[in-house]
């Protein structure tokens, strides 16, 4: 006897690697930041409704891997997220994700998908979202500190989301540099490779650093920063993984996701446990102030955080209705009887 054929309940949308970069060619990459960043603030200003927790991590000597939950009470979701610098040496990135959207009233999920992409997507469009309140007026040009998998995304989205024309580009690895630089050629954005990180900082009003390097680093030290820069500060997101001095700390205005997760994680875990920080959707719902004045130095302590990954979720799931950007997994049981699920066993023998 053939096995019984699943019905519709028991399907889940499924969007894999392939069908994700077709995704995200049909939206448009430019087009796809910038809405995944109107996503996340939309989400920021309802910050009240989440559930909210510091992501839940295991740590190993060879990097950490994570899961990260977050709802507002309709929907459900959560990411699966690694983080191992030493991959690289091995042919294997650094990050992976993948991550499921479910709905609340029943637990039955609405979609599973790849992350990797669209976690490099979120955080870019994270960043840039948070440089709109915090970078200094009219800025132009920055600077991109680590050239890896997420360098490209980060770069297209301060380009699309705030006008940046100039990027001036470092890594330790000049082949980095040289791939970001072939990835962006083409895409409208000067680019300027450059020796140091010294070098990279000169009249960039935006820094980015996005380093992977599992010890407390330090890609900047007070002495390099000049008043009025926005440091983006992406790759000090571990406990011992940090990228910035501290003394770079006592001079900044500290913005953050999730303090509670943050003061764990980021640059900030440095710091005494009372340094004042402003959390970011405290900024975006005009609760607080962002930018003050041109000569203030504000950082965004950005390390990810689970309602980033909600919206990210929530915007492809949108996306996919009536398009064929998804198949269809059979991932959840459905006796027609739902408390005959040994029937339903027995009956695929
Ligand atoms: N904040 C977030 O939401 C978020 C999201 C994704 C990734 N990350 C973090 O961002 C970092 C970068 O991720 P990735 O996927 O691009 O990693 P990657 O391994 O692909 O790239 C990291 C790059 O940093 C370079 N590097 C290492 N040390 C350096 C130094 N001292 N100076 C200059 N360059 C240096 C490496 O050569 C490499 O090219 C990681 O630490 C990752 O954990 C954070």
């Amino acid at each position: 006897m053939s096995a019984p054929q699943p019905s519709a309940k028991a399907f889940v949308p499924f969007v894999s690697v392939e069908t994700m970069m077709r995704l995200v060619h049909h939206i448009g990459i430019e087009t796809m930041l910038v809405e995944l960043a109107g996503a996340i603030e939309a989400d920021f200003r309802r910050w009240d409704v989440f559930d909210k927790t510091p992501r839940i991590a295991s740590h190993s000597n060879d990097g950490v891997i994570e899961l990260m939950p977050t709802s507002d009470g309709e929907i459900y979701a959560f990411k699966y997220v690694n983080g191992h610098p030493k991959n690289m040496a091995q042919g294997l990135q650094t990050v992976t994700a993948f991550g499921l959207l479910a709905q609340v009233s029943t637990g039955y999920p609405l979609l599973l998908t790849e992350m990797t992409l669209l976690t490099a997507l979120r955080t870019a469009a994270t960043s840039a979202m948070a440089a709109r309140h915090l970078a200094p007026k009219g800025v132009t040009t920055m600077a991109m500190i680590g050239n890896g998998a997420q360098a490209e995304f980060q770069a297209l989205a301060m380009k699309a989301f705030l006008g940046i024309k100039v990027v001036r580009l470092y890594d330790i690895d000049p082949q980095a540099t040289e791939k970001t630089r072939r990835n962006l050629t083409g895409s409208g954005l000067e680019l300027i490779t450059c020796n140091t990180a010294q070098a990279a900082i000169e009249g960039a009003g935006i820094i980015t650093t996005c380093t992977a390097d599992k010890q407390y680093a330090t890609i900047l030290t007070d002495n390099m920063v000049g008043a009025g820069v926005h440091i983006n500060a992406i790759g000090g997101d571990c406990p011992g993984k940090t990228e910035l001095h501290k003394d770079i700390l006592l001079r900044a205005d500290t913005f953050v996701e999730y303090s509670p997760q943050t003061r764990i994680e980021g640059e900030i875990q440095q710091m005494a446990e009372d340094y004042p920080v402003t959390e970011l959707w405290q900024v975006v719902s005009g609760a607080m102030p962002g930018r003050r004045d041109q000569n203030q130095i504000t950082l965004f302590d950005s390390v990810g955080f689970a309602i980033e990954d909600f919206s990210a979720l929530r915007y492809v799931h949108q996306k996919l209705s009536g398009t064929g950007f998804s198949q269809d997994l059979d991932i959840i049981a459905d006796p027609d009887d739902p408390r005959d699920l040994f029937g339903m066993l027995q009956r695929a023998k």
